[in-house]
């Protein structure tokens, strides 16, 4: 298999917001990312995803861009930055930002002009229509919005305050291009390029037998026909002139659509996230993963992409609550749960991403009433839910297990006040649990998740297994054990995680095995406790499924 730096590289997401803030206002900032980047390399860190920091009106915390040449005061400035990048290359990691294309701000100087005068140059920078069509809102609510001064609507797939670009007009793609390559001339190492699936739009009304006013309408909006010329020359005048690494946010792909996106022939990106497993957990209350679904999902993936391309694995980020309170058990299997989950996605195929605060077990936070969330997207459904009839406290626990808020307090470093993130009252509220869950508490216990997390990259990294061996999926006969073979020319290696809160009897004692690493103690070759985790290096030549 071709080698590459991007496939040996475990990748940090920082959302700057809530990582670290250096002086003193409540908010992160690139200069706290910078002060922190000895932990970072320390974890055993290669690359760094930075979220939005460009400048912003922050209507969905900075996915919302009102210049994208320019850094968001609140974050820094420009040289903060040039520092920042500096920083990073000295350590010898890289750093990657976000690419917001599909949408800018409303408050972004094209769109003030396209909504100045349906005759303005720019008017056709972004989608006007007469009449709306029936689509609804990523976001909630109607995708269309009515603009009083030119008498037309706009589009709308995020928020309000996120107008899309129309990707059709060449001028606004070469802009777009121009830009692009203005940061990679900065020295920037890549891109996890956002909501890139809805650039092409599919302009008709879903057929809507109940005539709603809007109604879900993805196949209008995402991964449409005829998306993969605009990839193509988003791909030939930017990425493919650099040796950059780029993933594509991808909802809407599948599996069997990857050969256009990510293969080595055909890709326009080294790797996707997907949004397969996102269905597997019930969000409306919290009652773990569907194990069976999640092995056949994430084994299609590993499956398909061997030797197709390459995959991104991910369990968190900043727009899903956090795992161990979701899939996991934050309570009585905290930390047996955090390790045993972050197992099993971590040795597959792919390049594994870590979102912050992942690698110290970090959970939900207890939000009890609408004002202590933040998120626009929360904000929507509140709002449209309501609309719909559905009683305040049903909303509200629906809003408790899923706002993607839960994943944006922050960082929890010590156990000082707001822990160690800020000297004062942060943006957004600290999650009491700092007190005993921060890092600093973690660094020196061999047995937390954060230690967990520093073997699992240390094995990734030293035995060439884990990054380009092959996947199988192994059947241990029992629904909540994932079990897993990496296999090369030299080596084979054993995954197997028992995802349940109870223990099951299960025989796991290879023959002439090794044991690299274990979330218990002590090993009982007949069962696996609840949430327990172990990798095997194993001969060559052990048949599982056999
Ligand atoms: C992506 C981002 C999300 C944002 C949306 C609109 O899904 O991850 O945070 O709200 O795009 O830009």
């Amino acid at each position: 298999m071709n080698k590459k730096w991007w496939k040996e590289a475990v990748v940090y997401q920082v959302y700057p917001r809530s990582f670290m803030d250096s002086d003193g206002n409540g908010l992160g900032d690139i200069n706290g990312i910078t002060s922190k980047l000895d932990y970072l390399k320390e974890l055993g860190i290669d690359v760094i995803w930075v979220c939005p920091m460009y400048k912003s009106p922050n209507d969905d915390n900075g996915y919302d861009i009102s210049d994208y040449q320019a850094i968001l005061e609140d974050f820094g400035t420009m040289e903060d930055f040039d520092r920042l990048l500096e920083e990073v290359h000295t350590r010898g990691m890289k750093l990657i930002i976000d690419l917001v294309i599909n949408h800018t701000s409303d408050e972004h100087p094209w769109f003030v002009e396209s909504r100045s005068s349906r005759h303005n140059p720019k008017r056709d920078w972004y989608v006007w229509r007469d009449e709306p069509l029936n689509w609804e809102s990523i976001f909630g609510g109607p995708a269309w919005e009515y603009d009083e001064k030119t008498g037309q609507y706009y589009l709308h797939v995020f928020s309000k305050k996120q107008p899309d670009l129309n990707w059709e007009n060449p001028e606004v793609r070469n802009e777009l291009f121009k830009m692009i390559n203005w940061w990679v001339a900065k020295g920037i190492d890549g891109f996890r390029v956002d909501a890139i699936s809805h650039i092409k739009k599919e302009y008709s009304n879903v057929p809507d037998l109940d005539g709603h006013l809007f109604v879900p309408s993805w196949e209008k909006m995402m991964n449409v026909d005829g998306i993969q010329p605009l990839l193509q020359e988003l791909y030939d005048e930017t990425f493919s002139k650099h040796d950059i690494m780029t993933v594509g946010e991808a909802n809407g792909v599948s599996a069997d659509e990857i050969h256009d996106w990510v293969s080595p022939e055909n890709g326009k990106f080294n790797m996707i996230f997907q949004f397969e497993d996102i269905g597997l957990w019930n969000t409306e209350v919290r009652n773990g993963v569907n194990v069976p679904e999640l092995k056949t999902v994430l084994s299609k993936w590993q499956e398909k992409v061997n030797g197709n391309g390459w995959n991104a694995l991910f369990i968190e980020n900043h727009d899903r609550p956090r795992i161990v309170s979701t899939w996991g058990n934050d309570q009585s299997y905290w930390r047996e749960s955090a390790t045993a989950l972050g197992c099993m996605y971590f040795f597959m195929q792919g390049t594994p991403f870590i979102y912050q605060g992942q690698e110290i077990g970090m959970t939900n936070a207890p939000f009890e009433e609408l004002d202590h969330f933040d998120d626009v997207h929360t904000h929507n459904l509140y709002f449209h839910k309501k609309e719909s009839g559905m009683e305040h406290d049903a909303i509200m626990t629906v809003l408790r297990a899923t706002s993607r808020d839960h994943s944006r307090t922050p960082m929890q470093w010590n156990s000082s006040n707001h822990a160690g993130f800020s000297d004062v009252l942060p943006w957004m509220g600290v999650n009491p649990n700092y007190e005993w869950l921060n890092v600093e508490a973690q660094e020196n216990d061999p047995h937390s998740v954060l230690s967990f997390y520093k073997q699992m990259i240390w094995l990734r990294k030293n035995m060439d297994v884990f990054v380009y061996g092959d996947y199988q999926l192994v059947d241990m006969n029992h629904d909540s054990v994932f079990a897993y073979t990496r296999e090369n020319e030299d080596d084979k290696v054993l995954v197997v995680t028992n995802l349940a809160q109870h223990a099951v009897l299960c025989a796991v004692d290879p023959e002439d095995s090794t044991l690299l690493l274990a979330n218990h103690q002590s090993i009982d070759p007949a069962q696996l406790l609840p949430y327990e985790a172990r990798v095997y290096k194993i001969p060559k030549d052990t048949n599982l499924n056999g």
